[in-house]
């Protein structure tokens, strides 16, 4: 049984991967410091999936720490998704975004290379790209870019490394490195059991937990960041990905990396391809709750594109990779976690 290390698995991506995983036949193990995690996450995975597995409560930028994790499980390959990742705390606080998102990769790599392992997914961001010249955001042909804000900018950073470091000679004795970096367009929904889901802490930065508060009461109203964009109904256009299909897309990734021989850099979107925009995911939120959304406009908020979708055929080719869930699903499978736990991890005391 192929032996995955998750950094960052107690998140929202990275916990519905490991059950996901769980699920299909790989054991995994689990990093996160549970700095924006609850260890309450942790337990239900395996309450989920009814197996079990090893967590480390552990820094990924502590070498030491990593040493123990790999000197104690025989690691195959790792999906790293720890790191940093709200877009307006890190252009206050950029330090501690480069210090965290940067350290940990590049301690990770170190801890790989000595431990030969060579196979690594990557969460990568679908920021990282310039305006796009066409309407989709393309791998080959869309730049990337200096982001606006340190988050995008650690992404950029940490995409360079890993290249770098394929194309280096640090990891020849060991076969080479092999590194499927994802760009995740925007993740939506939850597991179907509604017993985990996205748990942010404090006030939501993201679409979904924010609408999905307020149908449970924590919040009066959305506030919509402007209906004066160049778009059919004037809010901004995201490509929603069900946080299943992402899990699933990690998992063929893995299978990717699995059937590589030498090193490999390569960086595939993970999207559905298809646009919504603000209203019509207000819209998709109202048909699975039965009730209104009350949102006010609000003014633009800083450094929001028009448009981000993302062109879906290198993901086909390459993994085979195509989304079977819709919005609508990512909607209703939101709504029932924060409906079962209103509260988020708090509730399960
Ligand atoms: P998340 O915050 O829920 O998960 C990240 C996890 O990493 C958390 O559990 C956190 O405690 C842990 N972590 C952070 N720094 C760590 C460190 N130094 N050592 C150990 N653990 C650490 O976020 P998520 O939404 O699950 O995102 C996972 C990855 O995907 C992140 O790298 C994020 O930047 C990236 N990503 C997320 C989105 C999104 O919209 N959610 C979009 C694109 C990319
Ligand atoms: N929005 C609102 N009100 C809110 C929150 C968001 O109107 O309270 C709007 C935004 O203006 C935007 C859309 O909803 O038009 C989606 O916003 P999100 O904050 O949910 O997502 P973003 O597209 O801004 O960014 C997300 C992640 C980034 C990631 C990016 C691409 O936050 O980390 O997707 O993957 F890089």
């Amino acid at each position: 049984m192929q032996k995955i290390l998750l950094t960052g698995g107690a998140g929202y991506i990275g916990s519905h991967t490991a059950i996901y995983l769980l699920e299909h036949g790989y054991d995994v193990v689990i990093v996160d410091n549970l700095s924006n995690a609850s260890r309450k996450a942790v337990d239900a995975i395996k309450n989920i999936t009814r197996k079990s597995f090893k967590f480390y409560r552990a820094d990924v930028r502590y070498k030491t720490a990593l040493y123990k994790v790999f000197r104690e499980n025989k690691i195959d390959a790792v999906v790293h998704f720890a790191g940093l990742k709200a877009v307006g705390e890190s252009v206050d606080k950029p330090l501690m975004y480069y210090d965290n998102n940067l350290k940990s990769t590049v301690a990770l790599l170190n801890v790989m290379k000595a431990y030969n392992v060579t196979r690594v997914v990557f969460s990568s961001s679908a920021t990282i790209y310039a305006d796009p010249d066409s309407r989709l955001y393309n791998e080959k042909t869309t730049k990337v870019a200096r982001a606006t804000n340190a988050y995008g900018t650690t992404k950029v950073m940490q995409e360079y490394i890993l290249e770098d470091t394929v194309n280096g000679a640090e990891f020849s004795d060991a076969g080479g490195l092999k590194v499927m970096s994802l760009r995740y367009f925007n993740p939506i929904g939850a597991h179907e059991s509604g017993d985990i889901g996205e748990n942010p802490n404090g006030i939501p930065n993201n679409l979904a937990p924010y609408i999905t508060q307020v149908l449970v009461g924590r919040r009066e109203y959305l506030s919509v960041f402007g209906d004066d964009y160049d778009t059919p109904d004037g809010t901004c256009i995201r490509d929603y990905i069900h946080i299943t299909d992402l899990a699933i897309g990690h998992t063929l990734a893995l299978k990717y990396l699995f059937s590589l021989t030498g090193a490999h850099f390569d960086a595939i979107n993970l999207g559905s391809g298809k646009g919504s925009s603000v209203f019509e995911v207000i819209k998709s939120f109202e048909k699975a709750a039965g009730a209104e959304v009350p949102y006010k406009i609000t003014g633009r908020r800083a450094g929001d594109l028009p448009e981000t979708v993302a062109d879906v055929q290198k993901a086909k080719n390459i993994l085979g990779f195509v989304t079977t869930h819709t919005l609508d699903d990512g909607t209703l499978d939101s709504l029932n976690w924060q409906q079962k736990h209103p509260n988020g991890f708090e509730e399960l005391d």
